[in-house]
């Protein structure tokens, strides 16, 4: 796919991190072919993620359980083709890291086969050996906690995470302890606000968020989610940023203002 030369350097973890430091908001959107990933990174999204949302999203399957390494791999390696300077970070699926010799294994697919600059992956302290192991192997790590979708059956459903004290400092030590295992990145799904903003000040490695408040270093929401795509409810977090604009390249762009400035998440958008 053919491409302008890019006119901003290649964003990297140190960059993120870098943001972190100066105070400077990054956004994340999801994205599943080169076009759409094209038009995240004419908008200026930092970092597109290859979502097992896809499962949902783009397969019509009712929950991300489903979602191989396979279809990972393909969805990763066509985003790449329409990515340009945006980190491309790509979900391990379902399974694909029980153990540390599968977690390198899968993620080595999915930087050398897709193309990924960094992989997430689902789970708590219980993931720490693995992401140590995963970043003296070269490879870099965003640690998904609070709300884990590859669990919804073990939870029983989409359920707000650590609104109880004792869960909360749970995840708190959870993150620190994957932070110091060697993750890059931290992202929290539907937590309270106000937990999200102590993590965010706690942590030095960057944190993403969605459903989590205001608070974080970044934000990230499903694309089909944020322009309208996705059919039934939206999620109450969420927002329709192509209402009231006439391209997607606008709504992205506005989606990247809104998140930089900290106009959005807004509290319509908290759900706790
Ligand atoms: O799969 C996905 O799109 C995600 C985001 C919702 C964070 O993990």
């Amino acid at each position: 796919m053919y491409q302008e030369p890019p006119t901003r350097k290649p964003v990297t973890v140190t960059t993120l991190a870098k943001m972190k430091r100066a105070g400077e908001k990054f956004a994340v959107l999801t994205a599943y072919d080169a076009s759409f990933a094209a038009l995240l990174e004419a908008a200026g999204v930092e970092v597109v993620l290859v979502g097992d949302s896809l499962g949902m999203v783009v397969q019509g399957q009712r929950t991300t359980v489903p979602v191989t390494l396979e279809d990972m791999i393909y969805h990763t390696r066509i985003v790449a083709r329409g990515c340009g300077t945006a980190l491309l970070m790509a979900d391990m699926p379902f399974a694909s890291y029980t153990t540390v010799d599968q977690a390198i294994y899968s993620a080595a697919r999915l930087m050398q086969e897709g193309g990924a600059h960094i992989v997430k992956l689902e789970g708590g302290g219980w993931l720490a050996e693995t992401v140590y192991q995963m970043s003296r192997h070269g490879i870099p790590v965003c640690a998904h906690l609070g709300l884990l979708p590859q669990s919804v059956h073990k939870l029983g459903g989409y359920k707000v995470q650590g609104r109880e004290e004792t869960a909360a400092r749970q995840m708190m030590d959870e993150a620190l302890a994957l932070q110091e295992a060697g993750a890059d990145v931290a992202l929290v799904e539907c937590i309270p606000a106000e937990l999200a903003a102590r993590l965010t000040e706690a942590l030095t490695i960057p944190l993403i968020g969605i459903g989590a408040g205001a608070g974080c270093d970044a934000q990230v929401l499903v694309s089909y989610d944020m322009l309208g795509i996705t059919p039934g409810r939206r999620p109450k977090f969420s927002k329709d940023f192509l209402s009231g604009r006439d391209s997607l390249q606008a709504a992205v762009e506005a989606y990247v203002r809104a998140v930089k400035s900290g106009e959005f998440p807004g509290p319509d958008h908290c759900i706790a």
